[in-house]
């Protein structure tokens, strides 16, 4: 595996960067994407599972099906990915992460500040008001309900639906005055998500897919690293630090 001297110059000046994270960070853990052979989509229809349609026809259909992915991810682990991008945050001074994970990772290795796009599978919030019901059990049998009446539904971006605003607007903001930005695992088809990473670099930034298949978005990357995020993301950031440490004793600039 090669990596340029500008993505370990970059790294090293400290610049802005931005990771966008898929489902492909959390495959190493044992959490199935959603496109390709065995993905999610390959065997179960969205539309039937994915949406407030899908909640409002079979709510115990949807509750089953996201209870069982709680119990699948609550069973993963983090994976080497998930951890250098939890180092990243801590050594460098201006770095986002935003993801399109629902599955809660990045937190668990240690990342503090999570952009999550398409919201998190671990939380309820209200069909009806939106309010958030963080401590409620789920029996699909009996789903509970809000004061305002609206049942109880897992706090993810479904089909059709809106990103949570601040999220979006604040990764856009992001995107737009990173000088790095780093695609890593995913399929890139999914809107607005997908627009990040040539909003970047369309704003000048210096763009770096990492994934084991090209993507739509591999001709704009300046840099492709085909492969597994659990395995190159440790490799570029140990090259980073071993020439960082050769200077400075930390990529993180000292302000005055
Ligand atoms: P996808 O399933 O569409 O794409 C996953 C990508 O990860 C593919 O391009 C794989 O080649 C790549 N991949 C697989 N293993 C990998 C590994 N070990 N390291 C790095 N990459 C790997 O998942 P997303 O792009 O995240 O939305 O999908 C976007 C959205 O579509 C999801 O957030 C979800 C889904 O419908 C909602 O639920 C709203």
């Amino acid at each position: 595996m090669s990596i340029t001297a500008k993505l370990i110059e970059l790294l090293r000046a400290n610049v802005r960067t931005v990771a966008l994270t898929g489902a492909g960070v959390s495959a190493e853990s044992g959490v199935p994407t959603f496109r390709g052979n065995d993905g999610l989509w390959s065997k179960f229809d969205p539309t039937e599972l994915a949406s407030m349609n899908a909640f409002m026809r079979n709510p115990k259909l949807v509750w089953e099906w996201y209870l069982y992915r709680r119990d699948v991810i609550g069973k993963a682990e983090p994976n080497m990915g998930h951890e250098t991008l939890a180092k990243m945050e801590q050594h460098l001074s201006d770095f986002t992460l935003v993801t399109q994970n629902v599955d809660n990772l990045h937190r668990r290795a240690g990342s503090q500040n999570v952009i999550e796009l398409h919201g998190n599978i671990q939380r309820n919030k209200c069909r009806q008001c939106g309010s958030p019901m963080d401590q409620v059990e789920i029996d699909p049998d009996n789903i509970p309900r809000c004061s305002c009446g609206g049942q109880i539904r897992p706090d993810v971006v479904w089909f059709g639906e809106l990103l949570p605003e601040e999220a979006l607007v604040t990764a856009i903001k992001m995107a737009e005055k990173s000088a790095l930005f780093l695609s890593i695992g995913t399929s890139a088809l999914v809107y607005p998500a997908a627009d990040l990473p040539l909003i970047a670099k369309n704003n000048g930034a210096y763009l770096v897919e990492i994934n084991p298949e090209p993507t739509g978005l591999t001709p704009y990357a300046d840099e492709v690293f085909h492969g597994k995020s659990g395995e190159i993301l440790p490799i570029i950031w140990q090259v980073a630090m071993e020439e960082a440490s050769s200077g400075e004793a930390s990529l993180k600039t000292n302000e005055a």
